[in-house]
């Protein structure tokens, strides 16, 4: 009998690291897997992927249905940290602001989060995996090795939000962007499927007043605990 590849994979390392828009998790994610040779996975980037090709097709984001199949027969390939639909480059139109909401409004639905799963599975891939999300630890991959709920206030993420707009030359409002924060909180935490919720077994990282590099080493000593410990086991 062939073994299914998958059969191995518990042995491959994932690190989880979820938690609300614009609390700096997709940067912290992205040093951290550098650090370790880790594999990356932008599981943000697969909905606003949806939410841009089912805008494109005319597709409702209410129809669950219809997204979900939508869903199924897209080629989605992420390649030197872009992202490819049906081969062609369009990381930088599902980094809108309006993608990010679109992508809010598709990752409610169930049947979609079902079609989504086996292509976040085969991310875990050797050496490791660093996944980042809403759903890593609690649904995805609910045996990762470290798990880390990373957050700040609702008000120093609409600020980081709002500087990082200034600096592209982009017109924002600070109080548009803590409205639609809020909104995609909500939402990310109250749907039914997969919310937006702390793991029990999670390390809570608390960003308000805490760098970049010292989030990613924070991460990196916790993972070093977790190998440590595994080998004296
Ligand atoms: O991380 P991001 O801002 O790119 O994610 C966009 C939206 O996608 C987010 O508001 C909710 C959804 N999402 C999700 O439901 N589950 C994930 N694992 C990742 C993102």
């Amino acid at each position: 009998m062939i073994t299914p590849a998958s059969s191995f994979q518990p042995l491959i390392p994932v690190i989880a690291i979820d938690g609300p828009s614009a609390s700096g998790k997709g940067t912290v994610a992205q040093r951290v897997a550098e650090a370790l040779g880790f594999h990356y996975l932008d599981s943000g980037a697969l909905y606003r992927v949806v939410a841009f090709a089912t805008y494109q097709r005319n597709i409702d984001w209410h129809d669950a249905n219809a997204v979900a199949e939508c869903a199924k027969i897209l080629q989605i390939n992420f390649k030197n940290e872009r992202v490819l639909l049906n081969g062609s480059d369009i990381s930088n139109e599902i980094r809108s602001e309006a993608m990010g909401k679109g992508a809010s409004q598709v990752a409610v639905h169930a049947p979609l989060r079902a079609a989504l799963v086996a292509l976040q599975h085969r991310f875990r891939q050797p050496p490791g995996l660093l996944a980042d999300g809403r759903d890593m630890g609690t649904v995805i991959f609910p045996d990762a090795m470290l798990k880390v709920f990373l957050t700040a206030s609702t008000e120093v993420r609409a600020q980081r939000r709002y500087q990082q707009l200034l600096g592209k030359n982009e017109s924002a409002s600070y109080e548009n962007i803590l409205a639609d924060l809020q909104e995609r909180d909500a939402r990310d935490k109250g749907r039914s499927s997969a919310p937006l919720v702390m793991a029990d077994d999670a390390i809570l990282l608390e960003t308000d007043n805490l760098s970049i590099s010292d989030a990613v080493n924070v991460v990196l000593t916790h993972f070093q605990h977790k190998i440590n410990n595994k080998s004296h086991k």
